[in-house]
Order: C-alpha cells, then structure tokens, then sequence
C-alpha cells in the first residue's frame, strides 16, 4: 500500500500533476505544506496591523476606503489559507494556537513598524511586490488546494502593489516634505522586504526538498534577484531612489548585485526579537479575545440550526 501510494506521489510530481488531500503522500511532504502554508496564513493575518493601525488616518475618504479594502482582502487571504492547511489534517484551532502561543513564525516584514502614511506606499509596492513575485510560482505548486489558492490572492495583490505604487507616485510628484516622507518610507522597508524571500540559498534548509517536490519552483535568491530588477526600474518613475549604492547589473554574471543584507537581524525578527513582535502578538491575542462571542454565537446558532434539521 504504501510502495504503491510512494510511486504513485512520485509520479504525479515527476509528471508536473497535482496532489490532492485525498491522494497518498509522504508524512514529510504534509507536514512541510501544514508549515508554509499556516505561515502563509498568519502572515496575511498579522500583516492587517500595520496598514489598519493608519485606516483611521488616511489623507482622503478615497485612501481610506481603499487601505480598507486592502486589509479585508489580507484577512480574506488568511482565511483562505488556513482552509488550504485544513486539507493537510490540522484544524486551523490548532494553527490558531500555534500563532497566538509565539510559536510559529509569520513574514519577517510584518514586525516593523510604519511610521508614517508613506509607508502605506512602501508597504503596497515593496512588500506586496515582494510577495506577488514569491507568490504566482506558487500558483503551480504541486499540492492542489495551495496552488489554487494562490491564484485567487495573486489576483487581488496586484491592486494591492499598484495602488502602493499610486500613494508614493502622489506623494513623490507632492511637496518637498512629502518627498522626503516617500523616500523615507522606501529606505526603511528595502532591506527588509528583500529579506522576505527567506534566507541566501546556502542557508536554506527547506529549499531542497521544497523544490524536489515541486512547492517551491525558484529558490529564495533566484525571486529576491527578481523582484530587484523590477524595483530597480520601478523606482525611476518613481524619481526616487532605492537606498543601496552598490545595486547594479553585473552583465558579466547576468545578475543584480545589491548591498549585503543584514542576516543577524533577519535571525533576530524570525526568533522574536523584532522592532514590533511582542505589539503584534499581543494585538493578535486581544482581537482573537474580543472575538470570542462570535465565534460561540456562530456556533450556537449552527447547533440550533443543526437539531432543527434532525426534528
Ligand atoms: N519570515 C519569517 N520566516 C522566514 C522567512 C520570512 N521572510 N523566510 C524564511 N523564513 C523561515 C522559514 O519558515 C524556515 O523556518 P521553518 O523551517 O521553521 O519554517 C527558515 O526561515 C528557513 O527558511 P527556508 O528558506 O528554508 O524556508 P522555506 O523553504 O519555507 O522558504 C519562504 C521561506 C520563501 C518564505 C517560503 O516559506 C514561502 O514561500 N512561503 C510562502 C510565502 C509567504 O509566506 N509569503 C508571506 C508574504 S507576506 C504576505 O503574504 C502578505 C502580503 O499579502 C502583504
């Protein structure tokens, strides 16, 4: 049983299929999806906070309604996901718990703060720049239910990334001082949005198998080198700059050549130690509190509906 349920996994990976919750798959295989995709989710769910904590300050009825719109479409994401990871055998209670306990990690990025109403900017085109380049390869990963998640939450992130796009553009075409707030917003979240696509490929302990199993189609460096290039061309529009003197293309070895990234900080904010992890966390905890009753009224409401059906 489980020889023929290998040969038939290794099959339908080798083949470029897809492998569906009720398909045979190796322990390892499931457990490493339950891991990246919960992480998939809590990183939508956490990264609500930064843009709501500015909904309330938004410029223009025009800017508010669209971070509003942005941010439901982060939590819908979340959804999304932990009903993917559900697929694998973990109720998302568990995955829950997981997050709110400190255990399990969530995109670096979100434990920065944003500072200022460009940062909304910075946070559109970078970090959901970042995450549309790491996410469309992930709309053919070899897991079913992932890959089709993935194409439903591409599609919305591109509004996102544009209309990021669209705040820094006004703001760089604005005033002296909101220039200057632009260009702050994009030298605070460079690093660390390069830093989303995970740790150099030397240092990456989940790539290989990832990518023998089809999850991941590029390797971390491959996508960061990606999104630089694009970035790198975007922000002359901008008439703005991207705070790395050193970011060039070396035509020799066909690739971009960027300012090394501060790894040590990386390891910091992944192990809890970030600018705003506890804040976050303890966000996280009191709105899944506040949130209680309606869970238990749901609940109680589908058991009433439920013993209506038997009678
Ligand atoms: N933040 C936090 N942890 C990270 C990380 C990051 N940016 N990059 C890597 N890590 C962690 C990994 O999870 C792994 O730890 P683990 O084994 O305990 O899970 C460790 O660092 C080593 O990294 P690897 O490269 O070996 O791990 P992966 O093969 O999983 O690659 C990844 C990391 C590229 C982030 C991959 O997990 C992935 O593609 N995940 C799905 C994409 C994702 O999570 N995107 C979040 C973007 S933000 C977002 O979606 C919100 C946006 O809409 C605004």
């Amino acid at each position: 049983e489980e020889q023929a349920g290998l040969e038939r996994f290794n099959a339908l990976i080798a083949e470029d299929s897809r492998i569906e919750p009720r398909d045979w798959m190796p322990e390892a295989y499931r457990k490493t999806l339950t891991r990246q995709i919960s992480q998939h989710a809590h990183s939508e769910i956490i990264g609500m906070q930064p843009e709501a904590n500015w909904i309330t300050r938004a410029p223009s009825l025009k800017r508010k309604a669209i971070l509003i719109a942005k941010v439901q479409d982060e939590a819908g994401h979340g959804l999304y996901l932990y009903s993917a990871a559900e697929t694998l055998g973990t109720p998302r209670e568990v995955l829950n718990e997981q997050l709110l306990s400190g255990k399990a990690k969530y995109s670096s990025i979100f434990n920065y703060p944003a500072l200022s109403w460009a940062d909304m900017g910075a946070i559109g085109w970078l970090v959901d720049g970042a995450a549309i380049a790491n996410q469309v390869p992930l709309c053919r990963a070899s897991y079913g239910p992932y890959g089709r998640a993935m194409v439903r939450i591409c599609k919305e992130e591109s509004f996102h990334q544009r209309q990021g796009f669209e705040i820094l553009l006004e703001l760089a075409h604005g005033t002296e001082a909101q220039k200057r707030m632009a260009q702050d917003a994009i030298n605070r979240f460079y690093e660390p949005a390069l830093m989303m696509f995970g740790p150099p490929d030397g240092d990456s302990p989940n790539s290989q198998q990832s990518m023998e199993w089809k999850i991941k189609r590029f390797s971390n460096d491959e996508l960061r080198q990606r999104f630089v290039g694009m970035i790198a061309e975007q922000v002359k529009v901008l008439g703005l700059t991207l705070p790395d003197p050193e970011l060039r293309f070396d035509e020799e070895a066909g690739r971009w050549v960027h300012k090394d990234l501060d790894w040590d900080e990386f390891k910091a904010v992944i192990a809890g130690n970030g600018p705003c992890n506890a804040q976050r966390l303890e966000r996280r905890r009191e709105a899944h509190e506040n949130g209680a009753w309606v869970r238990e009224a749901a609940a109680a409401y589908a058991a009433k509906k439920a013993q209506k059906a038997q009678v």
